[in-house]
Formats: C-alpha cells, structure tokens, sequence
C-alpha cells in the first residue's frame, strides 16, 4: 500500500472509533442476538470468540482494507517464497519450511531447504530415542534421568514453555531443567540435587557467543569434568546451533550437533533443532504433532480469506485498540495452568518483533507500534490484578485460553475454570451499571445513605473488550497450532505497521555496554567517562563486592 493509503486506512479507524464510543459492547449484543454468530470463527481445531470486541461490520471491513491494502497477503507470499523480508539482516523468514508437512519443494536462495529441515529432525529423532530408551547413556553408563537446557530468549522460551504445556506427555524419570539467566542462582539451583552421572546438558544458542549461555555452559562444563571427569565431557552434552565451528571448538560430539540456519529467527525457532529439549522430554511423535499443529495453522493462515482468517482477525483487531483507541498493553490470560510460561515466550514473540520506531524504509513511524504483553494463567490473576482490568483506568484488552478437556479426571475442577472463564470475559464486557448496583444493595437491606456511598465503588464501567480461544485440549497439535497463530497475528501487525518484525536492534545496545562494563565492575579498569549515576553504581558496588 502506498504510504499514503495505509495512513488513510488509520484516518478511517479514526472516524470510526468515534461511532463506536456511542455503541457498548452491551448494547451491541442486545441489537443481535447472532453477535456470537456473525463474530466468531475456527481454524485448525481452534474457536475464535471475537464477539467481545468494540467492533461492528464497518470496523471489520475497515480493518480488513487496511491488512489488504497494507500488503498483508502480498508480504505473506513473500515470506512462503523465501524472499528476504528481514531486510537489515539480509534473510529470509522461513520458520514455516520447518514444520511443513507437504511434499513440495520449499526453496530459500534458489536452494530447496526440506531435505536438510528433514535430516535433522530425523537426527532429532534418533538422539532422543536412544537417550531416551537408555541406548545412549552417562559416561559410567548411567541411564539419563535429567537433562538440561542451556539457553536464553528464543533459545529457552520457547522449549520451556512447550515442555512445560505438554507435562502430561513427559515421563517421570526424564525431567528437562531449562537455565538461561548468567545469575549464578540459575544453574547452582538447578544442579542442586541433581546427579553429573545422569544428567545431560543441551547447549542451544542460534550464535553460540550468546554471554550468558556461554556462562552457563562453561559452569556446566566444569560441573562434570571436575565430578566425572574431563573425559567424561562428551557424553554429557549435545549443542544446538547454526554456529556449528563454535559447537565444535567448545568439545561438543560431532554427532550431538544439531544445526538449523540463518533464516530461522531465535523466536520463531522452537520447530527447529531448538526444541530437542522438547523432543527428549515428550518423545519425539509428540514433537512431529506439536509440528503438524503449527503446519495446520499455516495452512489455515495461508489459504483462508481474511475474513474468517484467525490470525488476520486477531492481529487487525490488536491494531483497533493500539492505534485508534491508543491501549497500551493486552493481556494474555491462559485458563490452562501448564501455558504459565505462554505470555511470557509471547512477549518475546510480540515485543521483540513489533517493539520497533521505524519503517522498513528507516523513517520514524507516524502510529503507534507493538503492545506491552503480559498476563499470567487464571484464575491466580483473578485474585491479583483483575481489580485494575475490571475498574482502572486503563483499558486491557484480554486473550483468553482454555481447553474443553483437560487431561486430569478430576471432574469439578475443569467446570468451575471453565465457569470462571466465561464470568470474566462476560463481566467485562457488560460492567454493572449504577442502577443494578443500587437494586443489588437495596435487595441487601441497606440504607439509602449507605447505598449512595457504595454505589460509585461498586460500579463496573463494562465495555471491556477480549477475545477467548477455545480448543479442545491441550494437546501437541493444538499447542502447534496456538502458537503458530500467535507467530502469524504478529506478522500481520507488523506488515501493517510497515516495520521488521524480524531483527532485533534493541537488544544490542545493553550486550555491548555489559562488555565494555565489566573489567571496570571486575576493578581491572576505572570507571572514569561514564555518567554520574553509573559511576556512582559502580563504586557501591565494589565497595559492597564479595571478597
Ligand atoms: O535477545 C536477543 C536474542 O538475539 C534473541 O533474539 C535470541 O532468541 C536470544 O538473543 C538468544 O540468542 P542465541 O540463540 O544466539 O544465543
């Protein structure tokens, strides 16, 4: 789209808002009784209840033009084709070809990159079979009971939340331990208790310089070679990289290498040699499923029009209240206690993604860009910060998750999440008005006085907005599927926001200033040059360090 309409489009959403500052949500369900209807839609297994939002027929057409004519479709035939989108690293986006479950060639730079995607999947496959079956053993032959993942962001969030989600499809005597955090307390607590004999460490890091997983993986390193011995080092550990020198040099097996490639960005790279923690705690079917999953949602993401499109729906939505309401935040609120760990890989996902100012052609955007998400499973958040999403002042919008089944037998258990999940989307969205509140106290016996000091505490504003994602139960398909969505609604927000949604600057600039920081914080170098506060920092610091 030309700057100009895509600026247009936004004009319109403007317009529009105002329209609907008039039309609560509850008078929107009382005019239809088909709302549910008319604003809900499936793909790959998954309900979409979008009926909750502020939306009518004209914001949906209005938000559908402006992904149209932002080169929502064109920019998603670009990434299936290999084009490099990631223009300022010069890469191709292509963690689809990674779960693809056809037949055809997926090429990237006139190569066709299935045969290499499959060969690692089946060395995935056979690694852990026989890890797991206790064909590959410890140094003293050991069964391993426990391994550990060494890695950060894109290499810890995503296998530590599947695994975490897939709990019911682990073994008891194969634990994964994820350490990502260089705080020493990280890996010390996860080591305590555990047996060097048994256990097994995966180094996954895409660069394999990443500072604080080669901490890690060094204290590791040491952990064995001083308990079993240097000789012993081999068979206690397997890295996954694109760094595959690094890997080596490091003493990593050449057969417990496992590579993936440039075009797999560090988010986007659970489906690739990163999820081996995944594949060694649920079995490696269960991690082809989780793939199938995700390959059924790119599948209902590619070939589905906008209209009923999940991920299209859910990411022009998103843009509704980002830029013509300017809400800053939405939450992400699992019904499901096993995806605790799902709003936090999503803020990698969204926030390292579409957490950008500038347009792919390097001018200052002129709207508003990626959320602030968060959230935490319910009902914990019901009893901790739903008081300001029902009554603050600011405006949330809410995903929320649950399964229709869950995996325990434990009958009230599920229908009361379930209850719950229906009274907060419902309660948000109708409020309570002054004079329900007035006729609930008055059947409560109290006096008028004390009614009219109540009543403005006791009043919900409503109009609320969120959607809910209904599937039937957590499964590895399901969890694939869900998280591919996600993947797919933050690509249709960034082409629209016409940023990269691929790279990730922002980080840089901390790493390099640790680096030059720390010979002054260790005292091998003054803090002179630095601003008053650091120099300040620093010196408490070394006056308070341990000898
Ligand atoms: O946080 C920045 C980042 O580059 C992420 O994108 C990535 O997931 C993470 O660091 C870890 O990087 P690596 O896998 O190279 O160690």
């Amino acid at each position: 789209m030309a700057k100009s309409g895509r600026k247009a489009g936004f004009e319109t959403l403007g317009k529009l808002r105002k329209k609907m500052e008039d039309r609560p949500l509850r008078l929107l369900f009382a005019e239809d009784p088909n709302r549910f209807q008319r604003f809900s839609a499936t793909g790959a297994g998954i309900l979409l209840d979008y009926s909750k939002n502020r939306i009518d027929e004209d914001v949906m057409a209005a938000l559908l033009d402006l992904a149209r004519a932002s080169g929502v479709e064109e920019r998603r035939t670009a990434m299936c084709e290999g084009e490099h989108i990631n223009i300022t690293e010069n890469r191709a986006v292509m963690h689809m070809a990674l779960r693809y479950q056809g037949d055809r060639p997926v090429m990237v730079d006139g190569k066709d990159v299935m045969p290499d995607v499959r060969k690692v999947l089946a060395d995935i496959k056979a690694y852990t079979d026989a890890v797991r079956s206790g064909d590959i053993r410890g140094h003293g032959g050991e069964q391993i009971t426990d391994v550990v993942n060494i890695g950060i962001g894109g290499s810890d969030l995503g296998p530590a939340m599947v695994t975490l989600a897939l709990a019911p499809y682990t073994r008891p005597d194969l634990r994964a331990h994820y350490v990502s955090n260089v705080d020493g307390a990280h890996i010390h607590d996860t080591l305590k208790g555990l047996d060097p004999k048994k256990t097994l460490f995966i180094v996954a890091s895409k660069t394999f310089t990443t500072d604080e997983t080669m901490t890690n993986a060094h204290s590791a390193r040491e952990w064995i070679a001083d308990t079993l011995g240097e000789e012993a080092v081999p068979n206690h550990f397997a890295a996954v990289s694109t760094n595959l020198e690094a890997c080596a040099k490091f003493g990593i097996r050449q057969d417990r290498i496992f590579g993936f490639w440039d075009w797999v960005g560090g988010r986007y790279s659970v489906w690739s040699a990163i999820g081996l923690p995944v594949a060694m705690a649920v079995g490696y079917d269960n991690f082809a499923k989780f793939l199938a999953g995700a390959d059924a949602m790119d599948r209902h993401f590619l070939e589905t029009p906008l209209e009923k499109n999940l991920p299209v729906l859910m990411g022009v939505i998103g843009v509704w209240y980002r830029n013509a309401w300017g809400f800053s935040t939405h939450a992400v609120l699992p019904y499901d206690q096993r995806l605790s760990r799902f709003p936090a890989y999503l803020q990698q996902q969204d926030m390292e993604s579409n957490g950008k100012s500038v347009t792919l052609n390097g001018k200052a955007v002129g709207w508003s860009t990626g959320p602030i998400v968060w959230g935490e499973p319910g009902t914990n958040g019901q009893h901790a910060f739903y008081q300001l999403i029902h009554q603050g002042t600011d405006v949330i919008p809410c995903d929320f998750l649950i399964a229709a089944q869950p995996h325990e037998h434990l009958p009230p258990h599920h229908d009361k999440l379930v209850a719950n999940v229906l009274a907060q989307s419902e309660a948000l969205m109708l409020g309570k008005t002054e004079e329900e509140v007035v006729e609930e106290l008055k059947a409560q016996g109290l006096s008028k006085a004390e009614i009219k000091e109540l009543t403005p505490h006791k009043v919900f504003p409503g109009n609320r907005p969120s959607n809910t994602l209904f599937y039937p139960q957590l499964t590895p398909e399901v969890l694939g599927s869900l998280v591919a969505l996600y993947e797919h609604k933050v690509f249709v927000q960034g082409t629209i926001w016409n940023i990269n949604s691929f790279d990730q600057w922002g980080v840089e600039l901390g790493k390099q200033l640790a680096k030059a920081l720390l010979p002054k914080v260790q005292g091998k170098a003054s803090g002179e040059g630095h601003d008053s506060s650091t120099q300040g920092l620093l010196k408490y610091y070394r006056a308070n360090k341990a000898e």
